[in-house]
């Protein structure tokens, strides 16, 4: 409210239900940006911020309570609720919001308000100021101007607090006992959902969800960067990628670990292996306060060149190969990105042209990858290897700050695990 001064009016619907096949709906989850700044978790919501209002800066409408449809759907908090748990200065039935809102706006000059995202809320925000306008000739005022909302939120969200680092630690955990889990009960001719299966099931007793579809991919399924069907047997002399993370309190981890089906590495494997974790361990080590954000992407390309190089995979001088962005058949993603609420969270990755700089807070991935085509350009004994290492990091005064520490990623660990369940 600070940042928006007294002339300004933020806006902010809450997400609505998302339809799954027919009249079945998807689990609801709330928008992010709503639930940073009220903590409320309803559907057909919208929360007002009026800096200065003298009676009232927070005010949240909501659905009235409903004792026959509370009956069916569950609790409401309805507007008293609101002002009593929520925190809001004042509550009303969001069936009452044209009649209520205009007025409110109407000392305003300014509206704070996430254009584009959603049509229908988009063009109620459009009525609400349109009637104003219309009662010009009744010396009725109208904000003249629109602000994106998200470029102020998103920055804030960028940075995050002591509290929302112990939620992200949480979720970070959570996932990490899921890993060890699937590690453990990993057999050839396994098939690949149910090594999903005992994510979920660690998830689920955790009262956590999936923070995205997860990723379990045998043999040269590594190699489909997007790969959710996880449908295939698990052969016996494979690796499997498993990219899988929660969402816990609002907060997620994303977390990727490849290993051997049958719990040894073979040379070959090992050898690729071996690169993926120094390219993650340099591009760690790079993730740190001042380093700008593409520092640790440029230690992984480095590390995955030379290695590449060594494996006889690539072949020029190191600083040609860099230039040439040879490597980027092997690894054509990027290092990392930003975590938070959503898996792959809000903040500008540059300010101006210019790479931002890391500061204490902030929280990346670092996920390097070598995957190497399964096809006849490259050597048999490689062919289908796909690997990605990936670990959640704070950034802090202190240095990087592994959120997902716990979790085995050196080879010799993760087959001594394996040899354990
Ligand atoms: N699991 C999504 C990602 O690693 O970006
Ligand atoms: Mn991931
Ligand atoms: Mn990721």
């Amino acid at each position: 409210m600070r940042m928006m001064g007294n002339d300004g009016i933020a806006i902010l619907p809450a997400a609505p239900l998302q339809p799954r096949s027919r009249d079945v709906e998807h689990r609801y989850r709330q928008d992010s940006d709503f639930y940073y700044l009220t903590g409320f978790d309803e559907p057909e919501a919208v929360a007002v911020l009026v800096p200065g209002r003298e009676s009232g800066e927070f005010l949240l409408f909501c659905r009235e309570k409903n004792p026959e449809k509370e009956l069916w759907d569950g609790h409401r908090a309805g507007p008293e609720g609101a002002v009593r748990d929520f925190g809001a200065d004042d509550a009303f039935p969001i069936n009452d919001i044209d009649d209520i809102l205009p007025g409110i706006m109407e000392s305003c000059s300014r509206v704070y308000y996430a254009m584009g995202l959603n049509a229908e809320f988009d063009g109620h925000v459009a009525d609400w100021v349109n009637s104003l306008r219309s009662g010009g000739s009744r010396g009725v005022h109208a904000p003249q101007e629109f602000v994106a909302l998200d470029h102020l939120l998103h920055d804030m969200r960028l940075y995050k607090s002591r509290s929302e680092i112990s939620a992200m630690r949480r979720a970070a955990k959570v996932a990490v006992a899921a890993h060890e889990r699937a590690m453990k009960s990993t057999r050839p001719g396994m098939y690949e959902y149910e090594l999903e299966a005992e994510f979920l099931y660690e998830f689920r007793r955790h009262d956590a969800w999936t923070s995205y579809s997860p990723i379990v991919g045998g043999g040269a399924n590594a190699c489909t960067l997007h790969y959710v069907t996880n449908r295939d047997q698990l052969k016996d002399g494979d690796l499997v990628l498993i990219d899988a993370g929660c969402e816990l309190d609002f907060y997620a981890s994303d977390i990727t670990r490849t290993f051997p089906v049958n719990g040894r590495f073979s040379p070959e494997q090992r050898a690729v292996y071996e690169i993926v974790l120094e390219a993650q361990l340099a591009a760690i080590e790079k993730t740190v306060k001042g380093n700008h954000w593409d520092e640790p992407h440029d230690a992984a390309v480095r590390v995955i060149t030379r290695g590449l190089r060594k494996l006889g995979l690539l072949d020029g001088t190191l600083p040609k190969l860099i230039k040439d962005g040879a490597y980027r058949q092997f690894f054509m993603h990027k290092t990392g990105h930003w975590l938070g609420m959503d898996v792959h969270d809000v903040g500008d990755y540059k300010v101006g042209d210019e790479w931002r700089l890391l500061e204490s807070g902030m929280v990346t991935t670092v996920e390097p990858g070598i995957y190497i085509p399964n096809t006849r350009k490259y050597p048999a004994k490689f062919r289908g290897i796909g690997i990605r290492i990936e670990d959640d990091v704070a950034i802090t005064a202190k240095g990087p700050d592994v959120l997902s520490k716990g979790l085995v990623k050196e080879p010799d660990a993760i087959e001594a695990l394996m040899q354990a369940g």
